[in-house]
């Protein structure tokens, strides 16, 4: 039994580790949730993007859409608080997830705005979704998990490895000082980055390229978040991390886990939360190996 973590269809939460039903697996069955409000969101959605295709050229329509558009938005984050606050309350807080801070982020990002048209009705389901690319935006449970994991404090600057939509950032951005992301799909990179600036994450940076040696220069970090799975941890990514500073990252091939390393003074303890299945962890030029 393991966290799926995947693209596709069969990326739902499915158990827990050892193989004992997770106490909230009873709750979901997610092809019976009704998501009533979230057709309304994709119409709305649609709406605008028609507003925004005006093409008249003068500036009254253009004050006007933009009239038009901003409650609109509005109304859509505001009625999607309900989705947000119950993806928090019956996926990740009757997990155990418990982190009051954590749960507040998780139940203020609009992750709806992190997935793509097509599966924005998705958005705060039990799952992962893709985002194109052959990539996925992670399932919001793992999402929360690997937060807390991390211990995230005010002042704490956190290395990401794996943008991918920018939500897992977005997320961290709420709950530290700063945040540095490495993407490797360079088209990623550059929608996570406008889709963070929009909203107004301002204490995030998007980096394209490979993770693999994560950021050197701006060492040591007090966490560091790997959203693809490699089969070893990274002895760089190790390197960066300040001591009393945590790694959650996914390990593995076929079989991957869920690990949190943390430095202390004596050295690295090492912990393995459950089993996952996330996308590879791919390497760039750079790689010594090709
Ligand atoms: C599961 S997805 C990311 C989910 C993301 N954190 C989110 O919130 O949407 C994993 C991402 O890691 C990226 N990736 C894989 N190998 C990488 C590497 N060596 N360096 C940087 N990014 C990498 C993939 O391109 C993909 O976008």
């Amino acid at each position: 039994m393991l966290l799926e973590e995947c693209p596709g269809e069969g990326a739902d939460y499915t158990g827990r580790p050892g193989g004992a039903p997770h106490p909230a697996t009873s709750l979901y069955t997610v092809g019976a949730i009704v998501y009533g409000r979230g057709e309304v969101s994709s119409t709305l959605v649609d709406s605008m993007d028609e507003g925004e295709a005006v093409t008249s050229g003068t500036a009254w329509a253009a004050a006007v859409a933009m009239l038009i558009a901003a409650p609109l938005l509005l109304a859509m984050d505001e009625d999607l608080s309900g989705d947000r606050e119950e993806m928090v309350r019956t996926q990740i807080e009757a997990r155990g997830v418990r982190d009051p801070r954590v749960l507040s982020a998780m139940g203020a990002v609009p992750r709806h705005h992190f997935v793509p048209e097509p599966v924005r009705d998705r958005a705060y389901q039990d799952r992962a979704l893709p985002i194109g690319h052959g990539q996925t935006i992670s399932q919001p449970y793992v999402v929360a998990v690997m937060t807390e994991a991390v211990e995230p404090s005010p002042g704490d600057r956190v290395l990401e490895i794996g943008t991918g939509s920018g939500y897992q950032a977005a997320v961290l951005s709420r709950l530290v000082a700063e945040v540095h992301s490495i993407e490797i799909i360079p088209e990623l990179a550059d929608a996570a980055r406008q889709v963070l600036g929009e909203l107004g994450y301002e204490n995030v940076s998007v980096v394209t390229g490979d993770g693999y040696l994560g950021l050197p220069d701006l060492a040591p970090f007090d966490g560091i978040v790997v959203t693809a799975a490699p089969e070893k941890v990274p002895p760089p990514l190790l390197d960066q991390l300040a001591v009393g500073g945590r790694l959650v990252i996914p390990v593995g091939t076929a079989f991957q886990e869920l690990r949190v390393l943390e430095r202390t003074e004596a050295g690295i303890e090492s912990r393995t939360l459950f089993p996952v299945r996330f996308v590879p962890f791919t390497r760039g030029p750079d790689d010594p190996s090709e």
